[in-house]
């Protein structure tokens, strides 16, 4: 189609022809209409011209004019077949690298010390990875970054809480259970909490302790490592459950900026960006006004000369800028957050540590609601616990895994269920509209039936009986048969699959992923419907073959950029 531009009008050569999949067509062109005026045609008179060019194009068995200037283009069947033969010889499935020559610091999960992971933390952890995934599958160079909330006053008032009460249970290894140690290190924050509002001689050494763990006291020091430490293990097992990517190496919290501080004061204040305030040292936004009209302002140094969650992530962008030489920031939180980020890209703007030649996004979500559609909570109105939902999610699993095929013995259901548990939480989350706030509805996301995760691994299992029935045999693909409408559709959606992906890429919106997944599940059985695959004579069966061996490989490739594993049998 490119090529027909330049031989219908050589001075149009290399422009945009806008072609898109259709329902009128296998594709649609609006080249016409784009590029009527640059040509000083009526569309409809240019769209004749390319579809004459168009005429030699073997790939192309027909071109019909429709509206004022469409143009309708129909595949040639050889070429669909020969695009499926070339995509199942190719491991990466035929997918481009549209994001080779990029550095993009992915920045998520980051739950916070001695407190508990709530809901949101999910959300981020299973975003954020699904994101890490498709951006490093597209060639982009993907530098996980956990930003732990692992410094600030909290801890001074922690550490000498636990120096008092020397008899507190808090180590992992003194309980049992997964997540039991950052609830009660939750617990820990509670307790010291309610001490250092009501005891003022308390709360003076908690502030000693601040000062003592700033200024890297030993004793101080080891005892905030241990409480890190302690929570890490938490957040490492709610990993290794959820399969995501991060591992030790990505925790860079909160105190990995402590010692640039200083430094990127200098460097704020130097720059006039940073002003003094009524003691505190601020920036004024230039771009968002609060709702009394005035400038809102970033806290860079608290009137107490304190450093807060502001001045860490200034810190951080110029890092992420200027030593990890990233061109893409994202930022995976929650929505709550936007104003923050807003006013940190501003400062590094002006700053002229975010140049044009970089990208910085807040990449944010909406809130977690229960079934009630009301913010999740627990009966008590608690948070909910992590381990907690995802052992329902697995549970209501097994029972649906169960009820399908009540042959499995029970090592290989638990771990079917496990799979289909976990994928069903992460499919739940990541088809939605990120930006929605999105509905945990356990009852839902397990179903056998419409947009799910368990659906998605279903449908790949069946294609790989179909394969295992025929004897897993090497696709061969004869070009020259006849395409049926079935056959054609289903060859044309999995074509798809590296437009959709460089998309996922662009809008970081894995709900793309998630849709094209499910109409290529459902493309799939309507084919399987239509064409008959075991009882067909060669070559017919050997081409269906290979549409199968495509689609359960494309499947499996999705959902694994997905996070989501897809059994072999369920
Ligand atoms: N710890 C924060 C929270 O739990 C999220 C940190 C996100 N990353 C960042 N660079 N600010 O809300």
């Amino acid at each position: 189609m490119s090529g027909a531009i330049g031989r219908a009008r050589p001075e149009l050569a290399g422009a945009d022809p806008l072609v898109r999949r259709s329902e009128h067509a296998d594709f649609q062109s609006n080249a016409a209409l784009a590029l009527s005026k640059r040509a000083r045609a009526r569309p409809a008179d240019l769209a004749g011209e390319l579809s004459a060019a168009l005429g030699g194009e073997s790939l192309i068995s027909s071109v019909e004019l429709s509206g004022p200037g469409f143009l309708n283009i129909t595949a040639a069947a050889d070429a669909v077949w020969a695009q499926v033969a070339a995509r199942l010889a190719d491991p990466r499935l035929g997918v481009g690298v549209p994001e080779r020559g990029r550095r993009i610091v992915v920045d998520y999960s980051s739950p916070n010390v001695a407190k508990e992971m709530h809901v949101g933390h999910l959300r981020t952890t299973i975003i954020g990875d699904s994101l890490a995934r498709v951006l490093g599958f597209l060639g982009g160079e993907v530098i996980r970054q956990n930003h732990l909330g692992d410094w600030g006053t909290q801890f001074g008032m922690l550490i000498q809480y636990l120096e008092e009460h020397p008899g507190a249970a808090w180590h992992q290894d003194e309980l049992s259970g997964t997540d039991s140690a950052v609830s009660v290190l939750d617990e820990l924050y509670r307790a010291a909490r309610g001490k250092f509002d009501t005891d003022p001689e308390f709360a003076d050494r908690a502030r000693q302790r601040v000062v003592a763990l700033q200024s890297g006291e030993a004793g101080t020091l080891a005892r905030w490592r241990e409480i890190v430490a302690e929570s890490e293990k938490v957040f490492r097992a709610l990993y290794d459950r959820l399969g995501v990517l991060l591992v030790p190496g990505d925790s860079v919290g909160e105190s990995f900026y402590n010692p640039m501080l200083a430094d990127v004061l200098a460097e704020l204040v130097a720059a006039g960006v940073a002003v003094e305030s009524d003691g505190a040292l601020v920036i004024f936004s230039e771009e968002v006004t609060g709702p009394d009209g005035n400038p809102v302002p970033l806290m860079v140094r608290k009137t107490d000369g304190g450093y807060g969650y502001d001045t860490t992530d200034l810190a951080t962008i110029r890092h992420r800028l200027h030593d990890l030489k990233a061109d893409r920031l994202l930022y995976v939180t929650d929505y709550r957050q936007s104003l923050h980020f807003r006013l940190i890209f501003e400062a590094a703007r002006r700053m002229g540590w975010l140049t044009d030649a970089a990208e910085a996004t807040h990449v944010s979500y909406g809130t977690v609601l229960g079934p009630d559609g009301r913010p999740f909570k627990t009966r008590a109105g608690g948070t909910v616990r992590l381990s907690d939902l995802l052992d329902e999610a697995v549970a209501r699993a097994r029972a649906v895994v169960a009820e399908k095929d009540p042959e499995l013995d029970e090592a290989d259901l638990d771990r079917i269920a496990e799979q289909a548990g976990i994928g069903a939480v992460k499919y739940a989350d990541l088809s939605t509209s990120r930006v929605k706030d999105y509905t945990f509805d356990t009852d839902r996301m397990v179903s056998f039936t419409g947009n799910t995760g368990v659906y998605l691994q279903y449908a790949h299992t069946r294609i790989r009986s179909i394969l295992r029935k025929a004897g897993d045999p090497e696709a061969t693909v004869d070009p020259t048969i006849p395409l049926e409408t079935a056959e054609r559709a289903l060859a044309l959606e999995l074509d798809a699959y590296g437009t959709t992906l460089a998309e996922v890429g662009e809008t970081l919106e894995p709900h793309r992923l998630c849709g094209y997944l499910y109409a290529l599940a459902r493309d799939f059985t309507t084919f399987y419907e239509a064409c008959p695959v075991l009882k067909a004579e060669e070559p017919v069966r050997g081409n269906r073959l290979a549409l199968c061996r495509l689609t359960a490989r494309t499947l499996a490739n999705g959902l694994g950029l997905l996070g989501i594993s897809a059994p072999e049998r369920m």
